[in-house]
């Protein structure tokens, strides 16, 4: 609260949040406002549009083959957009600073008609000062960012448009921490105590040198552990770096089952007054990837069972929203996942920070590309100029967050197959050390050996292993690479020295509840990455058994039966969690959105899902698919995932089909057996005792919908979110699996819907809409709390079908 209300006064049209300003970033990212056009000349006043930040434009337009994005970007449209705010100050005295979380992309920012710069990396995060420019006290300050998506294609995935993430006002005395100013390691850590080391960068705007006592507090659970004080004078314009060291006893290890999380509070005082107050968020672990034993945190194996996640939310696209990812993470972490690898650029700071509070070990990753394209207009184009400035703002933002365990500086990069790679991976690793040494550097490369990649199933020759250059430079810390699952086995043939991580596995592909009559083919779709494919099912759907996968990758089973059985691998980053935008392989147009989602676009769970969780969790799992609504006679296979038991029996209507035991390596069970409408009942065993039962009953015609809220109380916030599953049920409430009804959807009371989806890749209903088609029997609609508590009251209708509604409350 010290300098709560000094200095800044936001104009109350502006709305600003005014307890906030206890914190050092004020949000800035409410009431804007938004223009899309090419040129600022030809718009008037009635074009612009009033809305609250983040906002991805993109995601409110129409899908069509003319976008230039073209399938990489799920045939969105890009083009220029401006963003405008105005405010006024109380006080010039104090350094004013503006910060953009991300802009996508080629921003330009100005003030009062200043020109603060330009910054075309669409991914990272930014700051200008705005203190020269600023109008007297109490006079109208206008900012204006012009976000320029018309050069396309430029992404290989869906990006956004716009000013997608938060932007932040910094408000600062001229004696202050700077932006991403400190760095903390924990050089020692033991259960008895961990040496703390900090450094803290502090700036002196004033024209004169200042003596201050700078004193960091290290907090736990609301209480101090320890803390330090130094004196220091630091001269007028300098950057002075103070380093202080810390011991906390016993300290409570950050893990992934426990994030326990401290915070260093370092005060800056002058003559007694504080003048800056600035927080770093930390844990306190040890980690190394062992040659033998791969990921040790803190003296205990980890296996990491990572995802690969794009930055898309699903119907919300690229505009972030906290409750947004946490829901994300929230049914990874359900599924036993522990690791993110932020593919393919630097996420949101709000992902690292629930990463560090839920338990993720996070790969962060920065580029896509060096110097070679693989789009157009990709960020290749200003590789040259701005890859060392991102890089470094990159590292600097996150090396504090105690959930990233490695640095990836790109993903299969075009230069790996040359001595040009080896050069810039060594540049690249120089500027990573240079602010941390305490993180292996990787990059995800394409399988360094010569694998051939058309055809999986070939036995890897190790006689005939050829590296490429950036893999046999020795530059990694690391060994990254990703697919070629059958390589796996001679990592350590191939790189004796060098610990070894999967950083991208699988590309299975699937779409949820759409089932291929034999589930015991593995098909290879498409055939060949560059051939075009004319194979695949009507509709453009791929079975959610666990059968295909592209060429380069495999099924979910074969890589995780070899990741499993051998120590020496860290883990795996599973190509993806969820499935996003843009990327629709194996198939083009009409598909819009990816099928490798392990959780489908609107986060539902394909079948595979449980397979992990019966491998990756302590809990009981027993899940039976596909559904039970075929043709009498039709002949379906059963699967079952399981674990926790040592057999799975099924009945159809009563009567046995037998018992099913895992055998070798299995990860499921199946049955074949003729359709015969009614129950289908499976029963696991352990020892002859019951662990769990489960019935999936014949759905007749679809009769209503049944409404589930994640939350059904929210906060009065304008931002968070509740998620309501809408299931069509029969007369009984049996959920109907083939159901693809036209759900319309209205609202009353304090709240929007802000998106609807139903996991169809193929489906070009807006995700903005308000009727929105089932998909297999589900549908999602997101609905967001306006500021005013009160009540929600969700409606759907469809026709022939009862209508349905629930409550949501919303409270400040
Ligand atoms: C990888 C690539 C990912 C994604 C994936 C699809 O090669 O790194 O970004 O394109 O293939 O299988």
């Amino acid at each position: 609260m010290i300098l709560g209300g000094l200095f800044l006064f936001i104009s109350c049209a502006d709305k600003q949040d005014l307890h906030q300003v206890s914190e050092r970033n004020i949000s800035f990212s409410d009431g804007w406002s938004f223009y899309l056009g090419d040129s600022l000349k030809a718009a008037q006043s009635k074009d612009w549009r009033k809305l609250d930040l983040p906002h991805d434009w993109s995601i409110e337009g129409a899908f069509s083959q003319d976008n230039p994005a073209d399938l990489g970007g799920g045939y969105l449209p890009g083009g220029m957009g401006w963003y405008k705010k105005s405010f006024k100050t109380e006080s010039t005295n104090k350094q004013l600073f503006i910060q953009f979380d991300g802009v996508y992309m080629d921003s330009d920012v100005w003030i009062n008609g200043h020109f603060l710069g330009n910054r075309p990396n669409g991914y990272i995060t930014f700051e200008y000062e705005l203190t020269p420019f600023l109008n007297p006290e109490g006079e109208t300050n206008e900012i204006l960012v012009k976000a320029n998506n018309s050069n396309q294609p430029n992404s290989r995935w869906y990006s956004g448009s716009g000013i997608y993430r938060n932007v932040w006002l910094k408000s600062l005395d001229k004696l202050h921490v700077a932006s991403w100013g400190t760095y903390i390691t924990t050089p020692e850590v033991s259960q008895e105590s961990a040496k703390v080391a900090l450094e803290i960068k502090v700036a002196n705007q004033y024209k004169e040198s200042k003596t201050a006592t700078i004193t960091t507090t290290i907090l736990h659970g609301g209480r101090a552990v320890t803390s330090n004080t130094s004196e220091v004078t630091i001269n007028q314009n300098e950057n002075k770096n103070i380093s202080q060291n810390l011991t906390v006893e016993k300290p409570k290890l950050w893990s992934v089952d426990q994030p326990t999380l401290y915070t260093a509070v370092t005060d800056i005082k002058v003559d007694g007054a504080v003048v800056d107050i600035y927080k770093t968020t930390f844990g306190i672990r040890s980690f190394q990837f062992d040659l033998e034993k791969g990921f040790i945190l803190n003296g205990e194996q980890v296996k990491i069972k990572g995802v690969c996640m794009h930055h898309d939310l699903g119907p919300l696209g690229a505009a972030i929203n906290y409750r947004a990812i946490e829901r994300q993470l929230q049914i990874m972490k359900e599924m036993g996942v522990n690791g993110i690898r932020t593919a393919h650029n630097p996420p949101t700071p709000e992902l690292l920070d629930l990463c560090d509070q839920m338990g993720f070990i996070v790969m962060d990753e920065s580029f896509d590309m060096w110097n070679n394209t693989k789009t157009e207009h990709d960020y290749a184009t200003v590789w040259k100029e701005w890859h060392k400035k991102d890089l470094e703002d990159f590292i600097t933002r996150d090396r504090n967050h105690p959930s990233i365990f490695m640095w990836s500086v790109g993903n299969e990069i075009q230069e790996q197959w040359n001595e040009q790679g080896v050069a810039t991976a060594k540049e690249l690793k120089a500027i990573v050390q240079s602010l941390d040494t305490t993180r292996p550097i990787t990059v995800a490369m394409n399988p360094p050996v010569n694998m051939p990649n058309a055809d999986v199933t070939t036995q890897f020759d190790v006689e005939k292993a050829s590296l490429n250059p950036l893999a046999a430079s020795g530059v990694l810390d690391l060994i990254g690479y990703n697919y070629a699952h059958n390589t796996f086995p001679y990592h350590q043939q191939n790189f004796p020295n060098k610990p070894f991580i999967a950083t991208e596995t699988t590309s299975g592909l699937q779409t949820r509840g759409y089932y291929d009559v034999k589930s015991d083919t593995i098909k290879r779709w498409p055939v060949r990455w560059d051939i075009p494919f004319d194979g695949g099912n009507p509709g453009n759907t791929v079975s959610a058994y666990d059968q295909v996968s592209t060429p380069w990758g495999s099924t979910h089973e074969e890589t995780w039966k070899i990741m499993k059985k051998y120590d020496f691998l860290s883990g795996l980053y599973i190509w993806t969690g969820f499935d996003y935008i843009g990327e629709p392989t194996p198939y083009v147009w009409p598909s819009r959105s990816s099928y490798f989602g392990i959780v489908d676009l609107a986060g539902f769970p394909k079948d595979v899902y449980y397979m992990y969780q019966s491998e990756w969790t302590d809990k009981d799992v027993l899940h039976i698919f596909p559904h039970w609504n075929y043709t009498e006679g039709d002949s379906v296979d059963i699967w079952a995932y399981f674990n926790h038991a040592d057999e799975v029996e099924l009945f159809v209507n009563g009567t046995s089909k037998g018992v099913k035991k895992k055998e070798g390596d299995d990860l499921h069970v199946m049955w074949r057996v003729p359709f015969e409408a009614g129950t289908l009942k499976a029963v696991s065993r352990k020892d002859g005792q019951v662990v769990l039962e489960k019935e999936i009953k014949t759905a007749g015609e679809p009769a209503t919908v049944k409404l589930t809220a994640d939350r059904t109380s929210i906060s009065a916030d304008g931002k968070d979110l509740s998620f309501i599953t809408v299931d069509v049920v029969d007369a009984e409430g049996n959920f109907v699996p083939t159901a693809q009804n036209q759900l319309n959807f209205s609202i009353e009371g304090e709240g929007a819907i802000v998106g609807v989806a139903n996991g169809d890749p193929t489906n070009h209903e807006s995700f903005k809409g308000t009727s929105h088609k089932a998909l297999n029997g589900k549908c999602l609609m997101v609905v967001q709390a306006t500021k005013k508590e009160g009540e929600i009251k969700i409606n759907v209708s469809s026709d022939g079908l009862k209508d349905a509604s629930i409550l949501v409350t919303t409270k400040k």
